[in-house]
């Protein structure tokens, strides 16, 4: 059992703090804002994510999980310090670090014995020795700086967190490693590593893993535009090339972009930092620039099927968040989307089963929101569709004719079989596949 301090509950935070009360732990999570813990003291999970509502309960009840505002109450006994604070883009593109130096800062005047301090939020190579710094300008007592990148994903997070592929720990001190080792060998015995390293490394780790998946999604998605200009289908290329081990089956999936809170922050972030030291990345220029475009692949198809005239048009849209499983619309292409469709004068009848208040907060009315996904269809010229949830993949198709003025699907996630689209007397329309005219 280690007594460990989380400070910041945000996505990560809260993933974080609760799996380890949930494998013993004693976890006191800091946050300045007050409502907030507050309403996690009563129980209330502030995000959406399968499964951490049942655990957070738990571990709160088993008084292994508990909550402040107070930076000094919550470290005071803490051991293991995880700092798992925003670090949003700046308008440069470069990661924004106020957050965890102010508070490394704060630690320095308030540690009274010797904590590892731990770096969970993603941060651009030498951000372990600014941290070290602040702290180091105030403490009377030794510390360890650490940097333990995490590779959630959201919608799996704690499967992810409490099984991981690997662990990650950066540090130069051999007492700070001990301490991981130990934190974190429940989670590992199935035979994981964890993979002991320098603190650069292990910071550079991180962006290199989320940029290489995004490179492999944005080389998916090109090759998935020159099928539909030749005539090849990209699922069938998908698994021969996925079948080869080297390639590997996973991160294949064509689509209309990535989204998201990490893969477009962490690119553009690792690009910055190239710049910095005047190395220019430019895979990952190509893969920006890409993804830009392929957010609203769809948009010249629709204008050329309803040649080229949106006005008045009305389109159903099944999802909303940048993935199934989700509440989360930041990067959303469905949001590019409805951006390109409005302004050609289209109008929008959305539906997602987790992110329809999200979306109302941040663009208002200007679609309308609908209370299932065949309200979405009611009545439209066609339907889109943004994010591949579960319960859009198997619908009643039938229903979905019955509602829709015209049986017409474009798919931005590929959840079909054409020729089955097709006989079911659908115009269908997906990515880097053939489309067959009605
Ligand atoms: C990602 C990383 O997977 C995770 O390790 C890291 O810690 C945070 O960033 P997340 O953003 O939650 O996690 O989602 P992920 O499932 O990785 O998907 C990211 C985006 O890529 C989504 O927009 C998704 O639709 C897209 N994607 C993913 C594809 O377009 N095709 C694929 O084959 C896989």
């Amino acid at each position: 059992m280690k007594k460990i301090a989380v400070v910041g509950t945000g996505y990560v935070g809260l993933v974080t703090g609760t799996c380890f009360a949930e494998t013993g732990n004693q976890v006191v999570c800091v946050d300045i804002d007050e409502q907030k813990v507050e309403k996690m003291r009563n129980g209330f999970v502030p995000i959406y994510e399968p499964h951490l509502d049942v655990l957070f309960e738990r571990n709160i009840k088993a008084n292994r999980l508990s909550f402040t505002t107070s930076l000094e109450e919550g470290i005071e006994d803490a051991e293991i310090i995880f700092l798992a604070l925003p670090t949003p883009p700046g308008e440069d593109g470069s990661a924004d670090l106020s957050y965890i130096l102010g508070v490394a800062d704060e630690l320095g005047k308030l540690i009274k014995e010797y904590k590892v301090i731990v770096d969970k939020s993603t941060v651009p190579v030498g951000t372990a020795e600014k941290v070290h710094a602040a702290v180091q300008a105030n403490a009377k007592v030794d510390f360890d700086i650490v940097s333990n990148p995490e590779f959630l994903r959201e919608g799996f997070a704690v499967d992810d967190f409490l099984k991981p592929d690997r662990v990650v720990i950066g540090t130069s001190s051999e007492r700070a490693e001990k301490v991981m080792e130990q934190l974190y060998k429940p989670f590992v015995r199935q035979g994981n590593p964890i993979i002991f390293m320098d603190e650069k490394s292990a910071e550079l780790t991180k962006y290199a893993a989320n940029s290489f998946l995004a490179t492999k999604i944005t080389f998916m998605n090109e090759i998935a535009n020159f099928c539909e200009k030749v005539g090849a289908d990209v699922d069938k290329v998908r698994i021969g090339i996925g079948s080869d081990t080297r390639i590997g089956k996973r991160f294949l999936f064509p689509g209309i972009g990535y989204g998201g809170s990490c893969f477009p922050k962490d690119v553009q972030a690792l690009v910055k930092s190239g710049r910095e030291e005047n190395f220019e990345f430019e895979i990952l220029n190509a893969v920006m620039a890409i993804n830009e475009q392929q957010k609203t692949v769809l948009l010249p198809k629709i204008k050329n099927f309803f040649r080229g005239n949106l006005k008045g048009k009305r389109i159903g849209m099944w999802g909303l968040a940048f993935k199934p499983d989700t509440d989360d619309i930041r990067e959303a292409p469905a949001l590019y989307m409805i951006e390109a469709l409005l302004k050609e004068g289209a109008q929008i009848k959305a539906y997602d089963p987790e992110a329809m208040e999200n979306v109302k907060s941040q663009i208002g009315d200007v679609i309308s929101y609908e209370a299932n996904e065949y309200d979405a269809l009611k009545e439209v010229d066609a339907l889109i569709i943004c994010t591949e949830w579960g319960i859009f993949r198997n619908p009643d198709f039938g229903k979905m004719k019955e509602n829709m003025k015209d049986a017409v699907i474009f798919d931005g996630r590929n959840l079909f079989d054409i020729e089955e689209m097709t006989s079911k007397g659908f115009y269908y329309n997906s990515i880097g596949r053939k489309t067959i005219e009605k």
